[in-house]
């Protein structure tokens, strides 16, 4: 099994999304070159939300047409219907992302649609993702718990999975939203959607709201899980989530799995420097 830990860096999207003051373009752009510097092979830097739901991410396509591309890094955006698509296609983001959820009451929340609903937007974007060769990731929310309906159950998420799958992304992210995922029930939720999708194109989302996403992250490894989701600086949270905090910091992720004995191609130098960047972001 590979030695090698992937961390996608998320910080730029999930990070700053939350952030109530408008961070403007050129702070953005320049965290995102400093993150190019530092081995990430996949970096999420925009949304193509409705800028009503989610101000902080209005910029998106003046992000990607500011920051210097690294040809080896994939430059993700989030698209929640096809308008979003065709935006960040325009922006020429290199991959994007569709986000589903385990929960309908945060599903609601998130996106002003049902499971059903949403799977149903997600289906052209789908289509045109392939037939421009766009990759396409998918996120599924609420893995271990909603905000409105407490614990998810295992099989729902499996559920979720699947149709993630069907519709063709390359790699799920598993979200634990609010960060409240115990490791027993992580472990017990991963068997489940082993199920569905091999470790190999299951990605960990852990926000660290308990402060167990470095646990949950070592269970994910144990159930052969590869790729983490993390922001520097321990950024974020969702405004869709009552009470989620930020992604686990990506220092620490790096920290924790090189302990362990995994490589991560990544300069934690340059990754504290980002760090301290976006701290200081925060109260600009
Ligand atoms: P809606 O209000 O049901 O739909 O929102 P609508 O069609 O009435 O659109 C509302 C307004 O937005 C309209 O403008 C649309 O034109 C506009 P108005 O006519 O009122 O002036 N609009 C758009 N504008 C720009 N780009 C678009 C777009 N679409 C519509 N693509 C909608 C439905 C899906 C748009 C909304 O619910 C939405 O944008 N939701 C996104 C919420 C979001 O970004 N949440 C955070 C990301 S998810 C997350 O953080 C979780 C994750 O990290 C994993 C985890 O931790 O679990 C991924
Ligand atoms: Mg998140």
């Amino acid at each position: 099994m590979s030695n090698f830990v992937e961390i996608f860096e998320v910080g730029p999207r999930d990070g700053l999304q939350n952030e109530p003051e408008f961070i403007g373009t050129d702070r953005k752009v320049a965290l995102i070159n400093l993150l190019s510097s530092a081995g990430f092979k996949r970096i999420e830097v925009a949304s193509f939300v409705s800028p009503k739901w989610v101000p902080q991410m209005a910029d998106g396509a003046d992000v990607l047409a500011g920051i210097e591309r690294s040809a080896d890094i994939s430059y993700a955006a989030l698209t929640p219907n096809l308008r979003g698509y065709e935006a960040a296609k325009q922006a020429r983001a290199t991959e994007i992302a569709i986000f589903s959820s385990a929960s309908e009451g945060f599903s609601k929340a998130n996106l002003n649609a049902s499971i059903a609903e949403a799977l149903a937007r997600f289906e052209p974007i789908a289509k045109a993702a392939k037939s421009d060769g766009i990759p396409m990731r998918g996120y599924v929310s609420c893995v271990t718990d909603c905000p409105f309906e407490g614990l998810t159950a295992p099989s729902a998420v499996a559920s979720a999975v699947a149709a993630m799958r069907d519709m063709g992304c390359y790699e799920i992210s598993l979200g634990d939203t609010v960060g409240r995922g115990t490791p027993d029930r992580v472990d017990q939720m991963l068997s489940a959607v082993l199920e569905e999708a091999p470790a190999s194109k299951l990605a960990g989302h852990f926000h660290d709201t308990a402060g167990r996403a470095l646990e949950n992250i070592e269970v994910a490894l144990g159930h052969g899980l590869r790729v983490f989701d993390a922001a520097v600086g321990g950024l974020g949270g969702c405004p869709y989530a009552p009470g989620a905090s930020g992604n686990v910091a990506t220092e620490a992720v790096a920290a924790r799995v090189q302990d362990l004995g995994y490589e991560t191609g990544l300069d934690l130098e340059v990754i504290a420097e980002a760090a301290e960047l976006a701290r200081e972001m925060r109260h600009v």
